[in-house]
C-alpha cells in the first residue's frame, strides 16, 4: 500500500464513522508562544479539547504534518523522524474509551490487515493521581488481546499532557507491531526495539490543576495520533521508515551524490534525509520562516548544518540540499501543496543556507582540532579568554571551554548543539554554564557597543536554554529531597529542547521517585517563585549549605542562585546563571522523559519543559 492509499484509507475510515475531515494545520503554532513547531495532531485542537465548540462538530480526524524536535538525537535509528505526519481521530465530549479502542483495532486489523498476532499493547498502570486504567485493559481483552500483550506502564510513558500546567489530560493506551522476520514474542516487551509504537489513544478524562491535582473532567475527549512513516513501514513489511517511498527516493538521490551505499552507511544517509526533509517542510510552510538565530529560524539553519556536517562524511559536494529538496517536494507536494508554491523560496534558502555554511565548516572543525590538540598552546594564543582549569583523560582534554564553543558559534556559525555533538564524539563536554556566560556577556556588549551585528538572535536563542537551566535548579533540590542529600549533580547538558543532568546515585529511580520530583518541580513552577543571585565568598556559599559541583574550580567569590522567598528558599546554589526571573516564566510541565546509568554509581536524567 502507498502513503496516499494510506492517508486516504484514514480518513474515509473515520468519515464513514461520522468524523469530519478537517485540513493540516501550518508547521508553525498560532498565538502559541510556548512551542516553536506543530508537535501532534492535538495541538491546534487544544481550545476545543478545553470546551470550546469546534464548528465542524464532536468528532474530527485529520493528518497533521508535525516537527518533533525532541526526538532529534533518536534520528538515525530505523523509526524516529525529526518531520513526521499523524494521522488523528478526536472525540471532543462524544464517545471514549471503548469506541475509542474499538476504532483503533478495527481500522488496523480490518482495514489495513495488520496481524493481530504483531500486536500488543500498553495500559497505564496506576499511581497516586489517578487509578489504573482498568477499563481500557478491559476492553483489549474483549477484543481477544493476551494479557501478556498487555503491558501496564506509568505516568512516563502512558499518560498524556496536560499541555501546559494545567490543563485536560490523562492515560493513554499505545498500540505496539512487532516488524522483523522471526515469529513475534508470546510476550510484549516495551523495551524490546522490535516492537514499534504507531498508534497512540489518549484518554483526557482528567483536569490537573494549580495545585497539581487531577480532577475528574466534565467534557471526557479521545485524542489519538497514528505515526505515518511507522505505519506505512509496517504495513509494507519493512522495518527501516527509510526504505518506504517517503524516503527512499531521497536515500537513492544520496547514494547517487555520495557514490556510496546505504547499507553500512545508515546513520549519515538517514540524518541527512531527515533533516533536509524537515528543512524543506518548514522552509515550505506558508508562514516562510528563514534560517536565522532566533525561534523557528535557528531550528532550521540547525537541521540544515548538521546535515551539511554529515554530507562531508559521505564527501558529497556541495549545492546538494537542494537536489535533495527537488526530490523531498516530489514526494509531497500533491499533498501539502504549499512546499509546490514555495518552491523558489525554498531553493533559494537551502543554496544560502548551505554555502554559508560551507565557507565556515571546514575551518571550523580545523579550530576545533587546533585546541584539542593543543589545548594549552591555545591559551597562551588567546591570553584574554578567562582560564578554566583543564580536565584530561589519557592527555586529550575532557571539557571545552565555552570560550572556544562560543567562538565555534559566532565565528564559524556552529550551532551549539552541533558542537556538543563534534565534541561528544570525542568524549568531551561542553561547559554549557561558560557558554552561556559568554553569551550573556556578548549580549551585554552588543547592548552597549555599537556592535549591532549580533542584536536579539542570541538573547532569543539561548532563552530556552536559560528556563531549563533553572529548571536543572529546581529537579537539583528535588532530588535532594526525594532520594536523599547524598545527590550531587555531577554534569549537566542543556540545549534549548531539553536538559540532561548526571547525578550521583547508586541505583535506578522507580516510577514514583520520578512522579515525586516532577510534582515537586512543577508546584515550585506553579508558585511563581522568585529566582535572585547574590556575590559571597565561597566559604560562606558552603556554609549556607549551597549545593554546587565542587570538583569545579570556584573562585574566592561565588554566585548563588536562590529559587524561594525569605528562609523558605527552595534551591540554593552555587552557579554562574543566567536564570530566568521567576519560576513562572519556565512555562511548562517538567517532564522527565529518560532515566539511565551513565557510569557507575551515576544516574543519567534527561528532562524536558513540555
Ligand atoms: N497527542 C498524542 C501523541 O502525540 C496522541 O502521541
Amino acid at each position: 500500500m502507498d502513503a496516499n492509499s494510506l492517508r486516504k484509507k484514514f480518513l474515509d475510515f473515520f468519515k464513514e464513522k461520522k468524523h469530519a475531515v478537517i485540513p493540516s494545520a501550518s508547521l508553525i503554532p498560532e498565538n502559541d508562544p510556548t512551542v516553536l513547531f506543530t508537535t501532534a495532531g492535538m495541538h491546534p485542537l487544544v481550545p476545543y479539547l478545553m470546551g470550546e465548540k469546534h464548528p465542524e462538530g464532536t468528532r474530527l480526524a485529520d493528518v497533521q504534518k508535525c516537527i518533533r524536535m525532541s526526538d532529534i538525537d533518536e534520528v538515525g535509528d530505523a523509526t524516529h523522524h525529526t518531520f513526521f505526519e499523524m494521522l488523528g481521530n478526536w472525540s471532543l465530549g462524544d464517545y471514549f474509551k471503548k469506541e475509542a479502542i474499538e476504532l483503533s483495532w478495527e481500522f488496523l486489523t480490518e482495514v489495513l490487515k495488520l496481524d493481530k498476532n504483531r500486536i500488543a499493547v500498553s495500559v497505564f498502570a496506576g499511581d497516586k493521581d489517578a487509578p489504573k486504567d482498568e477499563e481500557a485493559k478491559k476492553i483489549w481483552l474483549s477484543l481477544n488481546m493476551p494479557e501478556n500483550r498487555i503491558a501496564e506502564l506509568s505516568k512516563k510513558d502512558n499518560w498524556w499532557g496536560p499541555a501546559g500546567i494545567t490543563g485536560p489530560c490523562g492515560p493513554d493506551t499505545e498500540i505496539f507491531y512487532c516488524t522483523g522476520k522471526s515469529e513475534p514474542p508470546e510476550k510484549f516487551n516495551p523495551e524490546d526495539k522490535n516492537w514499534v509504537e504507531i498508534w497512540n489513544d489518549v484518554f483526557m478524562q482528567y483536569n490537573k490543576n494549580t495545585d497539581g491535582n487531577f480532577l475528574p473532567l466534565a467534557q471526557k475527549n479521545v485524542d489519538t495520533g497514528m505515526g505515518l512513516e511507522r505505519t506505512l513501514a509496517v504495513i509494507n513489511g519493512f522495518d527501516d521508515n527509510y526504505r518506504t517511498e517517503l524516503f527512499w527516493p531521497i536515500i537513492k538521490k544520496i547514494e547517487e551524490l555520495s557514490g556510496k551505499k546505504y547499507e553500512g552507511n545508515e546513520k549519515a544517509f538517514r540524518i541527512i534525509a531527515d533533516h533536509t526533509k524537515a528543512a524543506v517542510m518548514i522552509l515550505g510552510d506558508d508562514k516562510r520562516i528563514e534560517p536565522s538565530n532566533k525561534n523557528q529560524g535557528y531550528i532550521l539553519r540547525r537541521l540544515i548544518r548538521r546535515a551539511v556536517r554529515y554530507s562531508k562524511q559521505l564527501n558529497i559536494i556541495q549545492n546538494f540540499t537542494i537536489k535533495l529538496a527537488e526530490e523531498v517536494i516530489k514526494i509531497y507536494e500533491n499533498v501539502y501543496p504549499e512546499i509546490k508554491k514555495n518552491k523558489e523560496f525554498i531553493f533559494n534558502e537551502l543554496e544560502k543556507e548551505e554555502e554559508k555554511f560551507y565557507q565556515t565548516l571546514e575551518k571550523g572543525l580545523k579550530e576545533f582540532n587546533k585546541w584539542y590538540k593543543d589545548p594549552e598552546a591555545y591559551w597562551e594564543e588567546n591570553p584574554n579568554a578567562e582560564k578554566i582549569a583543564l580536565e584530561k583523560i589519557k592527555d586529550k582534554p575532557k571539557k571545552m571551554p565555552g570560550f572556544i564553543a562560543f567562538r565555534l558559534f559566532t565565528t564559524f556559525g556552529f550551532p551549539i548543539e552541533l558542537t556538543i555533538e563534534i565534541a561528544k564524539e570525542k568524549e568531551i563536554i561542553v561547559d554549557l554554564m561558560d557558554f552561556n556566560k559568554e553569551l550573556q556577556k556578548h549580549s551585554e556588549l552588543s547592548r552597549t557597543a555599537s556592535a549591532g551585528m549580533f542584536k536579539g538572535g542570541l538573547a532569543d536563542a539561548s532563552e530556552e536554554t536559560k528556563k531549563l537551566h533553572t529548571a536543572a535548579h529546581l529537579m537539583l533540590e528535588a532530588l535532594r529531597r526525594v532520594l536523599g542529600p547524598h545527590v550531587e549533580q555531577k554534569g549537566s547538558n542543556i540545549t534549548p529542547e531539553r536538559l540532561r543532568f548526571d547525578i550521583s546515585h547508586p541505583e535506578k529511580m522507580t516510577a514514583e521517585q520520578m512522579q515525586q520530583v516532577e510534582d515537586l518541580v512543577n508546584k515550585q513552577i506553579a508558585k511563581d517563585l522568585p529566582v535572585r543571585c547574590k556575590e559571597m565568598p565561597l566559604e560562606e556559599a558552603k556554609k549556607l549549605g549551597a549545593t554546587g559541583v565542587f570538583e569545579h574550580k570556584y573562585g574566592e567569590k561565588v554566585k548563588v542562585y536562590f529559587i524561594g522567598e525569605g528562609a523558605q528558599n527552595f534551591s540554593k546554589e552555587i552557579c554562574g546563571g543566567p536564570h530566568v526571573m521567576r519560576t513562572s516564566e519556565l512555562k511548562g510541565t517538567f517532564k522527565i522523559i529518560k532515566e539511565e546509568s551513565s557510569s557507575a554509581g551515576i544516574r543519567r536524567l534527561r528532562a524536558v519543559l513540555l
